[in-house]
């Protein structure tokens, strides 16, 4: 049978990992899941590892799921390693969005100066991880979900020098569901092909008879929000740039097409004490979710759970275990090495690309060269992603700097500055790089 091991065991997705085991099983047989936390998430791990075993119980299968707070001792032989952690827990996030919008900047946990420090964070704890599986379980394949993906998945790459590893999201998965619905047509009759980055891909869908229907989708974009995460605010994307680039962009986008409106939204949201920030809105979720998974009669998903950004993310998850270990090839959207499938960014980089996923790992489309408006953004993002990975792994002060100012949700200057040592000094236990 095979073995999962799940790091961040103690997060309140775990049930919809579960969902998505449980759904496979027949074609992905598991013997052995292991919960993993630290001591300060034993109380989430103990809550959700009871909640995983009641939902396996009312399953026709019989799995038993071992919680430890023993990283080592569960990654021993594994087959597949899941990660879904956040260092420095909901309270590092806070700050992360908190800090930069008091200076009037977007904080953003995945891709503004939010998501720098969490790549800072979480960089030297993944590099950590894939050091024990060296040693543990080097036939191991590594599926991280931890933000940001692509950035860490880069890092776990280039420098942990691990190949066996996908990044997943779950934003590609919400287009792939939502856009036959809002063409009419049965789902698996659209052909996706997404290139670009994490949270900052664009996608083309032709329909069963290979005509583009990428126009026909971009109109109904402008006014269906269904296929955009309940975290991102709704402003419409500019209906002649969407003619124009005749692509569909990701619906974090918006944090760039519209910089002022999505700000605009953020601080007044940090403004009212009854909203605050995104982070301090899940910590409201959370505790629902934590109260709904203490009752001992519940052995399901709750409803409430798709309150989260990242619903549906189980179907990627899974859907990629599944064919890896079956060498299946099915079409997943994964952060993987480029190997040319974008040509406008190095053969070497990690990118987030339609691939066919199989025994060997991803097979990545070629996707072809972007037009200058696409490929200016996307340079820029990738070399900004390397500066911060190479300051996460070094702990050099300027090269986090100069991540600072190519970042185009920061207005470079001095505020931007004081924002960064802010944040360093915040985060200082989660930072020995610096
Ligand atoms: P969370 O705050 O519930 O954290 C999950 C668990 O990680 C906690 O129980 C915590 O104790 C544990 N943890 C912290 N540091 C750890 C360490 N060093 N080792 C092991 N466990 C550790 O987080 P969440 O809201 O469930 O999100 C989990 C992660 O998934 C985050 O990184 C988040 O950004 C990411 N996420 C990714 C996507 C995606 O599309 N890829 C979508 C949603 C969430
Ligand atoms: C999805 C993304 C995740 C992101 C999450 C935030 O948009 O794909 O990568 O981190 O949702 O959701 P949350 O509910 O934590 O704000
Ligand atoms: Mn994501
Ligand atoms: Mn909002």
């Amino acid at each position: 049978g095979i073995k999962i091991v799940t790091i961040g065991g103690g997060s309140s997705y775990t049930p919809e990992l579960m969902e998505g085991f449980i759904k496979r099983y027949e074609s992905l047989p598991l013997s052995e899941i292991w919960l993993v936390d630290i001591p300060e998430g034993r109380e989430k791990l103990e809550t959700v590892g009871k909640m995983a075993q009641r939902m396996w119980d009312a399953s026709p299968y019989d799995v038993t799921i071992h919680l430890s707070l023993d990283r080592r001792e569960a990654l021993k032989d594994a087959d597949f390693v899941t990660t879904q952690f956040r260092v420095g827990l909901l309270d590092a996030r806070i700050k992360d969005e908190r800090i930069p919008l008091s200076h009037g900047f977007l904080g953003q946990e995945t891709n503004g100066p939010g998501g720098i420090f969490k790549a800072l964070r979480t960089i030297p704890v993944l590099l950590n991880i894939v050091e024990d599986m060296k040693e543990l379980c080097p036939n191991a394949w590594l599926i991280n979900f931890t933000n940001p993906s692509g950035m860490v998945t880069d890092a776990i790459v280039r420098y942990g020098k691990w190949d066996k590893v996908l990044g997943l999201c779950n934003v590609p998965v919400n287009s792939l569901i939502n856009e036959p619905e809002m063409l009419n047509v049965k789902e698996g009759e659209l052909t996706h092909h997404f290139a670009g980055l994490n949270h900052f891909h664009w996608h083309r869908v032709k329909d069963a008879q290979g005509n583009d229907v990428t126009e026909q989708l971009n109109k109904k974009l402008v006014k269906d929000a269904s296929s955009l995460p309940s975290n991102i605010f709704d402003v419409s994307f500019f209906e002649e740039q969407l003619q124009q680039m005749n692509l569909i962009p990701c619906g974090y986008h918006k944090y760039y097409y519209r910089a002022e409106e999505m700000l605009e939204h953020a601080l007044k949201e940090y403004h009212d004490p009854e909203i605050g920030t995104r982070a301090e809105q899940v910590r409201q979720t959370e505790k629902e979710l934590f109260e709904l998974y203490k009752d001992e009669h519940l052995d399901h998903k709750p409803e409430q759970l798709s309150k989260r950004g990242g619903t549906h993310y189980s179907d990627v998850a899974c859907e990629t275990i599944a064919s890896i270990a079956s060498n299946k090839n099915t079409h997943v959207v994964v952060s993987t090495v480029n190997n040319g499938a974008v040509p406008d960014l190095a053969p070497e980089d990690v990118v987030e690309v339609s691939a066919y996923i199989n025994a060997t790992g991803a097979q990545p489309i070629a996707f072809g060269s972007l037009h200058p408006a696409e490929r200016g953004w996307l340079q820029v993002m990738k070399n900004m992603e390397l500066c911060v990975e190479a300051a996460a792994v070094t702990g050099d002060y300027g090269l986090l700097l100069q991540a600072f100012i190519i970042n185009p949700l920061i207005q470079s200057g001095e505020t931007a500055k004081q924002v960064m040592n802010e944040l360093l000094i915040a985060h200082k236990a989660y930072l020995p790089q610096f």
